[in-house]
């Protein structure tokens, strides 16, 4: 049996999806599963670019024997070692025993912590713009360090002019016989799942993102094979946009994230009130979440996305109340910069999450917190309508 699809002349898509994980990493919901591509190009030369994650281990399998039909496996192109692509290769090695491995140095001193030292001979390491000639294909390495591992490189097809892009524009989602993205809504069904892979699994690198940025646009680039989520062959160079805005830490819309912590209803009862205020002030597609109810990386992918960003929250234990201080240790580790930010505060006797969600936001990067807002004690009085009228004010001005 096999499931794969022609992408180039010469190559093979032979991934797999899985739909069973509830936690990439072990830290991200993936309700849509997740995919774990790998390529193989049929040239005089065989060679694989990347392999998969044990969880599709047998039909990564199924699928490379059957397209290589009994020849030998002459290279594998590690780009990236974290185990969702690298779990693999020691199997492999049982197989395929006459496999040169193709990586950075890094990569290869990974293959010896992660399995043995033997499972990565015959090993040729590569560097920045090392050649390797198949026959018809010619493939160029990229260096592309913390994107999202310090080993990774990318690859570049010279003959097909395909980019073999490790992370970089993965997405979350399994695959559905669609490989391309032309082939999908991707913007109406997956450009969520990308920006949420993207800022919580690489946002923290903008930098290294922006340099590998560079280096790509001097290729000829006709097709990007990612090692998560669709193929890109069309309309490139919209989702190469998405990427500039996110590693620039840009906002992508002009909108407001409303993020509450609320133990009783009384902050959420605030955080209700600017929303209808805002709303009245003609502000559109206002986004609210209770972050007690909504994943921390869905509130990291929402801040990267917004450019005003309110947080409420109750004081506890003299503290964030646990679930904000969570979501915001988030979006501050992943390195999110240029926001206007808000906060509106609850406590019954002591109040202090707005003091300490202020001193966070004065520790990130060019963060602009309005004066504006609310201290309520217990409940929303007449006496709070101000305050939070008068941030209504100023977002409202901000973004009209
Ligand atoms: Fe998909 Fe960094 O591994």
């Amino acid at each position: 049996m096999h499931c794969t699809r022609i992408v180039a002349p010469d190559i093979r898509y032979v991934g797999s999806s899985d739909r069973r994980l509830a936690l990439f990493e072990s830290a991200f919901p993936i309700p849509r599963g997740v995919s774990y591509n790998s390529y193989l190009v049929m040239d005089e030369k065989t060679v694989l670019l990347d392999t998969v994650d044990r969880s599709v281990s047998q039909v990564f399998f199924e699928n490379l024997e059957y397209v290589l039909a009994g020849r030998p496996l002459d290279y594998l192109i590690v780009n990236h070692m974290e185990p969702d692509h690298a779990a693999t290769i020691a199997d492999l090695r049982l197989r395929h025993p006459e496999t040169v491995i193709v990586a950075t140095q890094k990569a290869l001193d990974m293959i010896g912590q992660f399995f043995t030292a033997e499972t990565a001979a015959p090993f040729r390491a590569v560097k920045e713009g090392d050649i390797l000639e198949t026959g018809k294909h010619v493939f160029t390495f990229v260096t592309a360090p913390m994107v999202h591992w310090p080993e990774v490189m990318v690859t570049f097809d010279k003959t097909a002019g395909v980019l073999f892009s490790a992370d970089a524009f993965g997405t979350f989602g399994a695959l559905s016989g669609n490989i391309f993205a032309d082939e999908v809504n991707f913007e109406r069904d997956w450009l969520d799942d990308a920006r949420r892979y993207y800022t919580n699994i690489v946002g923290k690198y903008g930098v290294q993102v922006q340099n590998l940025l560079k280096k790509a646009s001097g290729l000829d680039i006709s097709m990007i094979c990612p090692l998560h989520g669709p193929i890109w062959r069309e309309n490139i160079s919209w989702f190469i946009g998405k990427y500039a805005t996110w590693s620039s830490y840009a906002p992508e819309d002009k909108a407001v994230m409303i993020a509450y912590a609320s133990v009783y209803g009384d902050t959420e009862n605030a955080a209700n009130i600017l929303a209808t205020e805002l709303a009245e002030r003609n502000v559109r597609n206002i986004a609210m979440y209770d972050v007690s109810v909504t994943h921390p990386s869905v509130i990291v992918s929402e801040a990267f996305r917004c450019s005003h960003l309110v947080f409420a929250a109750t004081t506890y234990n003299m503290g964030i109340f646990v679930n904000m201080e969570t979501a915001l240790a988030d979006i501050k580790a992943h390195n999110l910069q240029n926001r206007t930010v808000a906060v509106i505060e609850n406590g019954s006797w002591a109040p202090a999450s707005g003091r300490l969600m202020r001193e966070i936001f004065a520790s990130m990067k060019n963060m602009t917190v309005l004066e504006e807002g609310a201290s309520i004690r217990s409940s929303v009085k007449d006496s709070d309508l101000s305050g939070i009228k008068a941030l209504a004010d100023a977002l409202a001005a901000d973004l009209n």
